[in-house]
């Protein structure tokens, strides 16, 4: 078992220090906003992710949370830096909060060898700048200790994030020191022989008997971080934009994603069509690796296509809205779900903002319900996002078109024979192929759904 030390409670952070203590290990998460690691210290989990309140509760006695860098770096045999790299406004990342994160493990290094692991998504060659950092800041404290940084790439899926942590594809280190990757190996020793036992509600899936460690050098680890979120980014732009011809030569999208999936080189998931992707990681990491590719002289356009893609597709539902209602001045919108997939509350780059704010542009009036992220739209969007319903019903009611954004299983399984009368206008655009035709139109509702037509 190992001591770890964790920088950044965010989704990374907090997944990861949950797995790591759920594996045995005794796990310090370190957070500089106080009332965070309050909150995280009366066991409440300030993210919505499923299983992880109950994994943090269960594993209380090897679960710290602090504000406080000493003591837990100094007695930390890996210290992970999992804070956040927001976009800036050219695409790059900010990585201001890994500067500082790095300072403070270059100042706190105890005497023993520590492995310092980037976990936050970083442009190609930020290890090195990690080392530096650290090495400056343990110098100018005058301590003399020994560290590697490696490079350990975060895959997870915001929604089932600890089952992705705790049975990875893949376990990628990058570093250029043997020493430091034997210690990964070793603490991920569990993940890579799926020693443990699963947690009660997070089942091994079938056939998952062990996950491949794939160490390279440090940049590769880097370049593979962006590299898969490039490659499913515009595996879904891919469908989206065969299903756009789809619907126009009366294809089925659905059984074209099926019949190219079943190809094992091209593979079924990530190829379902709709209104595209959002949230933190793909809208950032495209859009990073091109603004990284530039300075290299590297046009990407590839990647450039995807996000090209991506942005048509929320552009296409005003689109039909307008051919299907000519005007939308006037008009009542609803919005069913606002967070960029079910089962978070994230609601970073979630196309229902995009959306609700070409549609209040052109005038109409937008109510949006989301079945865990409403306050934080009130918050976060205010009066920029659509009006926050407290009820389905409220976001139906009198309304001339709903748009199903997010496929909340309680939203597709909307009681929709009470709340379809209630709407002006039957008309429902499925964003998400999530909704059952024969159903809806039983009901008398015009259901287009994207990439299928009406
Ligand atoms: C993604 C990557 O999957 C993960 O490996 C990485 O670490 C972070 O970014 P996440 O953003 O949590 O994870 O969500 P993901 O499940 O990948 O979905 C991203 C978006 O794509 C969602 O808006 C989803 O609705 C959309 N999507 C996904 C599609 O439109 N079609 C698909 O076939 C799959």
């Amino acid at each position: 078992m190992m001591n770890v030390s964790i920088i950044g409670t965010g989704y990374v952070g907090l997944t990861t220090g949950a797995a790591l203590a759920f594996l045995g290990h005794r796990v310090t998460c370190i957070d500089i906003d106080p009332k965070k690691v309050e909150q995280l210290k009366r066991g409440e989990c300030p993210i919505y992710e499923p299983e992880l309140e109950n994994i943090l509760k269960g594993c209380r006695d090897r679960l710290t949370f602090t504000t406080d860098y000493e003591p837990a770096i100094s007695g930390s045999q890996v210290v992970f830096i999992a804070v956040g790299t927001p976009s800036q406004a050219d695409g790059q990342p900010d990585l201001s909060y890994l500067k500082s994160a790095a300072q403070a493990v270059g100042r706190n290094l105890g005497p023993k060898f520590t492995v310092v692991v980037n976990k936050s998504t970083v442009p190609i060659g930020s290890g090195n700048w990690v080392e530096s950092i650290v090495r400056d800041a343990m110098r100018e404290a005058k301590k003399e200790a020994s560290f590697s940084v490696v490079s350990n790439p975060e895959f997870l899926r915001e929604g089932s994030a600890l089952s992705d942590m705790l049975y990875p594809d893949r376990i990628v280190v990058g570093s250029e020191d043997p020493s430091a990757t034997t210690v990964m190996q070793d603490l991920y020793l569990p993940l890579l022989k799926q020693s443990f036992d699963s947690p009660k509600n997070l089942p091994r899936p079938k056939g998952f008997v062990q996950s491949p460690f794939v160490a390279t050098d440090l940049q590769s680890a880097e370049l593979i971080k962006y590299a898969a979120n490039a490659f499913l980014a515009l595996k879904i732009s891919f469908i989206n934009e065969v299903a756009e011809l789809a619907e126009r030569v009366g294809a089925n999208a659905g059984h074209i994603a099926r019949g190219i999936g079943l190809d094992a080189r091209i593979g079924e998931r990530f190829l379902q069509a709709g209104i595209g992707w959002g949230g933190s990681c793909f809208a950032k990491d495209t859009s990073a690796l091109i603004s990284t590719a530039r300075e290299y002289g590297l046009p990407m356009s590839i990647t450039q296509a995807a996000r090209d893609v991506n942005s048509r597709q929320r552009a296409r539902v005003i689109e039909i809205l307008l051919s299907e209602l000519r005007i939308l001045k006037g008009k009542k919108i609803g919005i069913l779900g606002l967070a960029f997939k079910p089962f978070t509350d994230d609601l970073r780059d979630a196309p229902a903002f995009e959306i609700s704010s070409r549609l209040k542009e052109r005038g109409a009036k937008v109510v949006g319900y989301d079945p865990i992220a409403n306050s934080r739209v009130r918050q976060e969007w205010a009066d920029r996002g659509p009006i926050v319903a407290d009820s389905v019903a409220e976001v139906f009611a009198e309304s001339d078109a709903v748009v199903l954004v997010t496929e909340w299983p309680e939203l597709v399984n909307s009681d929709w024979k009470a709340l379809l009368p209630s709407m002006k206008n039957k008309l429902v655009v499925d964003g998400r192929s999530a909704l059952d035709r024969p159903t809806l139109t039983g009901l008398g509702a015009k259901l287009i759904i994207m990439g299928y037509g009406a």
